[in-house]
């Protein structure tokens, strides 16, 4: 007899070579520990948490020939063969000319801004993200948000919610004329919107407009593979085309960029600034030997660049790349048959709770997002982080609460890390949550650092 068709299921591309045991806590060690982090899940030691969902940031599981690379760390002062290495895989990857390796994402951001600002310019792009909007403020630049509507709306089912809203940049443009605005910055899957990826015909377009008046594009490459996954997967005339392709396309819109390389690229520390404008290498040169090391190492050590050439190699991965965004929806899937409210469609690296909807009875200034991290932690020990009201920070100039209209709890899958067994247990914590939802207060805020607030906050229970 014919068997019925049947859905085929995908598996991880690897196995299993070195493992780390994990530590189980009791609720009172729990309540105890989450008062002495101010209720703020940045501040509790991980040895007191099971599934750590905090980021996806520098978490990933390195592979065997990432690892047997670190032992061939050329450790030279100048000139290292790793960083030969990473610039070629760089070039050959991302198409850019000039590569600087920085210590992680910020570094790189940090030299872009301080190299293409002046004090009074705007820069435009789709969504903040913390560091990034921080370090164009300190070189004197104010953000524009540019991106379209639906990203601010998690319940939109836009496949491409981190789309450049034209009309919004084009009325900029026209505001503060095309000289006031340096770059354009443009992420790919837009992680405050839910890992929200931009469509090739939308970059294209913004590319049209920004070669018109003259103005750069810098993407934040941090986590473009995965943008290109989502385009692989739902943008027409790409299904064909490999992940690798799609980037290097995608690069070819824009003059350069800042890495993270602890996301896509699979490693524990690194980034990088990628330019094919010699101008702004030379003035990044000078720069990086200020504050992050030799234009060579960039605060990195021979191997960390060696683990980083390798672990770009793999981020392209189309087997790779399916797996990783395959357990992140797997996870989605979970909480959506629950009616758990998640940001919709589902993103590339994270879920993202929507604390508004899951927390109906609390007001964005009892830091809902906040409260249901602290929350998850208490029921699960499993250790999430807030992407609300908290994290968005204060306008420099007002002093007063940016106030996102996503107010929101990111489950963040670290890739090659947790099976699937994590992730089901994730979701029955949560359902758990949900379940005492109505029990819950809210928090106040009793400590504000100066800078990335959310970092070191404190709380206290309402
Ligand atoms: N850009 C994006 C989109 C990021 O998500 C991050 C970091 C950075 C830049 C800065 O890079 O941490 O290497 O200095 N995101 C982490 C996160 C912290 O948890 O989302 P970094």
């Amino acid at each position: 007899m014919a068997r019925a068709i049947r859905k085929r299921s995908w598996a991880e591309p690897f196995k299993i070579k070195v493992v780390e045991p994990l530590q189980l806590t009791s609720r009172e060690e729990r309540q105890k520990a989450l008062a002495k982090a101010g209720y703020n899940t940045f501040l509790l030691p991980s040895r007191l948490v099971y599934i750590d969902l905090l980021t996806d940031s520098g978490t990933s599981a390195m592979s065997d020939w990432q690892w047997a690379g670190m032992m061939l760390g050329d450790e030279a002062y100048a000139g290292s063969r790793n960083f030969e290495h990473l610039q070629a895989v760089v070039r050959k990857h991302y198409g850019y000319k000039h590569v600087i390796p920085t210590h992680q994402g910020r570094g790189a951001e940090h030299l872009l801004s301080r190299s293409l600002i002046d004090p009074g310019d705007y820069v435009p792009g789709n969504m903040y993200f913390t560091t990034t909007r921080l370090h164009q403020e300190l070189a004197g630049a104010k953000f524009v948000d540019v991106i379209i509507d639906d990203a601010h709306d998690p319940k939109s089912q836009h496949p491409f919610k981190g789309n450049i809203d034209l009309d919004k940049l084009r009325t900029l443009i026209r505001k503060v004329g095309a000289e006031r605005i340096p770059y354009i910055s443009v992420a790919g899957t837009v992680n405050m919107a839910g890992g929200q990826p931009i469509s090739m015909q939308n970059l294209k377009e913004v590319r049209a407009i920004a070669q018109r008046y003259g103005i750069p594009i810098y993407l934040d490459a941090t986590r473009l593979a995965e943008n290109a996954y989502f385009i692989q997967q739902r943008e027409p005339g790409h299904q064909s085309k490999s992940i690798a392709e799609i980037v290097k396309s995608l690069c070819s819109l824009s003059d350069g960029c800042t890495m993270s390389a602890k996301k896509d690229s699979l490693v524990n520390i690194g980034g990088f600034l990628a330019t094919n404008d010699r101008k702004l290498h030379e003035e990044a040169c000078n720069l990086v030997v200020v504050y992050e090391g030799l234009h060579t190492y960039g605060g990195l050590a021979g191997r960390d660049m060696e683990a980083m050439a390798r672990g770009i190699v793999e981020s392209f991965q189309d087997d790779h790349i399916r797996a990783r965004i395959g357990q992140v929806e797997y996870l989605g899937h979970r909480l959506i048959e629950e009616k758990i409210p998640i940001v919709l469609p589902i993103g590339g690296h994270a879920i993202f709770l929507d604390a508004k909807r899951f927390y109906r009875h609390l007001p964005q200034d009892s830091f809902p997002a906040q409260t249901l991290a602290a929350e998850l932690y208490l029921e699960s020990g499993i250790r999430s982080m807030e992407r609300g009201i908290a994290s968005a920070g204060r306008n420099p100039e007002t002093g007063e609460h940016y106030r996102p209209r996503l107010e929101l709890t990111r489950l963040t899958i670290p890739r090659r890390v947790y099976t699937q067994a994590h992730m089901d247990v994730t979701a029955e914590a949560v359902c758990a949550t949900y379940d005492r939802r109505r029990e819950v207060k809210g928090l106040r805020m009793v400590y504000e650092p100066r800078y990335l607030r959310f970092f070191r906050a404190r709380f206290k229970p309402l």
